[in-house]
C-alpha cells in the first residue's frame, strides 16, 4: 500500500477551526489550522460567525497547505473533506470548496466522517505515535461527542456506548464558565489543574448503567456547589481556582476511564485508544499511560496536532477510501448529524 504515489488535499470545516492538510500517502506533509478567536467573546461557538470566518479562511488556509507541503494542485490525487457531523452552515463552506475544486482538477472527491476521522487519525504514520492493531478500543471525546467504539477494521465499527446528554468537551466548558474562564474552556481547565489539589473538591459520578455516559448532572452539582461557596466567600473561585480545576478534571477522569475499564472487561480488548480534541488533556493522557502497566493494556494516545480539530485526519481517511476506490458523486450535501459507518 505504501508503494503508491498518492497526494490528498483534505479539508475540514465542521465547528469553529478551518484547516487544510496535504497527505503523500499515509504521511502528513502540511496541516494548517486557523482557528476562529471571534468565539471566545460570545463563550461558544455562534454558528453563523463561524460559517463567515470559514468563507474568509478557506481559501488563504489551502493555498498555505499547498504551499507548506510544496505541492503544485495539478500534482493532487484527490481532495477529501469532512461531510458531517458538525455544524450545517459551516460544513456547507468545505463541502461547496472542495466538490469546486475536485470539479475544477478533474480529480475524485472524497468525503470523510469526522468522528471516523478521529479514529483513524492514529493511522497517520508519524515518529511521534504508533497505530493500534484490530480490533481495538476508540474513546472519542471531543466538544461534540463521548463515544467508546470498538474498532474492527478501518471501515467497521461499532458503537458501544456514548452520552446520553452533554460531550465530554462541553462538561469541560461549562464547567470552566461557571467558573469565569473564556471560551473553549477545557484547555484553560487542565492549566490549572496542573497546580491544583484533585481530592481537594468531591462531585458526584452520575449513575449511568452499561457504557453510556451522561455529564449533564456533573455541570449541575459544580453550579450548586459554586453558589453555595461564592454565597459564603465571594473571593472562593479566584482563592481556590487550581483546586476547583483539579477536582473538577479528576471527577471526568474518573468517569472516563470507569467506561474504558468496563468496555474492556465486556469485550477481552486490551488494545486502547483515545481521539477527539479531550485527548489533549494532560490527565486523560497520564491515566492511558499508567492504564498500560496497571491493567497490561496497550494504549494509543495522538500526537497533540492530530487531537483537536485538523484536516489531517481527514487526509488520512481520504488516503484508505482512496486505496479502497470508495469516491463521493458530485451531487454530495453535507450531513450535520452523521452515523459512524452510514
Ligand atoms: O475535537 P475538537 O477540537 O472539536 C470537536 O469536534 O468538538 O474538541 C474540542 C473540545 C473542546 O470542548 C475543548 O475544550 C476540548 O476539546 N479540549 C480540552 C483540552 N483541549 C481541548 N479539554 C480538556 N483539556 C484539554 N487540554
Ligand atoms: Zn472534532
Amino acid at each position: 500500500m505504501e508503494n503508491s504515489n498518492i497526494y490528498i488535499l483534505a479539508i475540514e470545516s465542521s465547528c469553529d477551526d478551518t484547516s487544510a492538510a496535504v497527505l503523500h500517502n499515509n504521511r502528513k506533509l502540511s496541516n494548517v489550522v486557523a482557528t476562529q478567536k471571534i468565539h471566545e467573546e460570545y463563550g461558544g461557538v455562534v454558528p453563523e460567525l463561524a460559517s463567515r470566518a470559514h468563507q474568509q479562511n478557506i481559501v488563504p488556509v489551502v493555498d498555505r497547505a499547498l504551499a507548506k507541503a510544496n505541492i503544485d494542485k495539478k500534482q493532487l490525487s484527490a481532495i477529501a473533506f469532512t461531510r458531517g457531523p458538525g455544524l450545517m452552515g459551516s460544513l456547507l463552506v468545505g463541502t461547496s470548496f472542495a466538490k469546486s475544486l475536485a470539479q475544477g482538477l478533474g480529480i475524485p472527491l472524497i468525503e470523510v466522517n469526522h468522528m471516523e476521522a478521529h479514529i483513524l487519525a492514529h493511522f497517520i504514520k508519524d515518529e511521534e505515535q504508533s497505530m493500534p492493531g484490530f480490533p481495538f478500543l476508540a474513546m472519542t471525546i471531543s466538544g461534540g461527542h463521548t463515544q467508546i467504539v470498538k474498532v474492527n477494521d478501518y471501515f467497521d465499527m461499532e458503537i458501544l456506548g456514548e452520552t446520553l446528554d452533554d460531550a465530554v468537551g462541553e462538561a469541560f466548558d461549562k464547567s470552566a464558565k461557571l467558573l469565569g474562564l473564556p471560551y473553549p474552556g477545557g484547555p484553560l481547565i487542565d492549566a490549572h489543574a496542573k497546580k491544583g489539589n484533585p481530592k481537594a473538591f468531591k462531585f458526584p459520578k452520575p449513575k449511568v448503567e452499561g457504557l453510556n455516559f451522561s455529564f449533564s448532572g456533573l455541570k449541575t452539582s459544580i453550579l450548586y456547589f459554586i453558589q453555595k461557596e461564592t454565597a459564603a466567600n465571594p473571593h472562593f473561585i479566584a482563592e481556590n481556582i487550581d483546586d476547583i480545576c483539579a477536582s473538577i478534571q479528576y471527577t471526568i477522569i474518573n468517569i472516563l476511564m470507569d467506561k474504558l475499564k468496563l468496555a474492556a472487561k465486556q469485550t477481552g480488548i486490551k488494545q486502547v485508544a483515545i481521539g477527539g480534541g479531550v485527548s489533549a488533556n494532560s490527565g486523560i493522557r497520564k491515566a492511558l499511560t499508567d492504564a498500560n502497566k496497571k491493567y497490561g493494556w496497550k494504549t494509543y494516545i495522538p500526537k497533540f496536532e492530530y487531537c483537536t480539530d485538523n484536516a489531517a485526519m481527514i487526509g488520512i481517511v481520504g488516503y484508505l477510501k482512496f486505496m479502497e476506490g470508495s469516491f463521493t458523486d458530485q451531487g454530495v450535501s453535507p450531513k450535520a448529524r452523521f452515523a459512524l459507518g452510514s
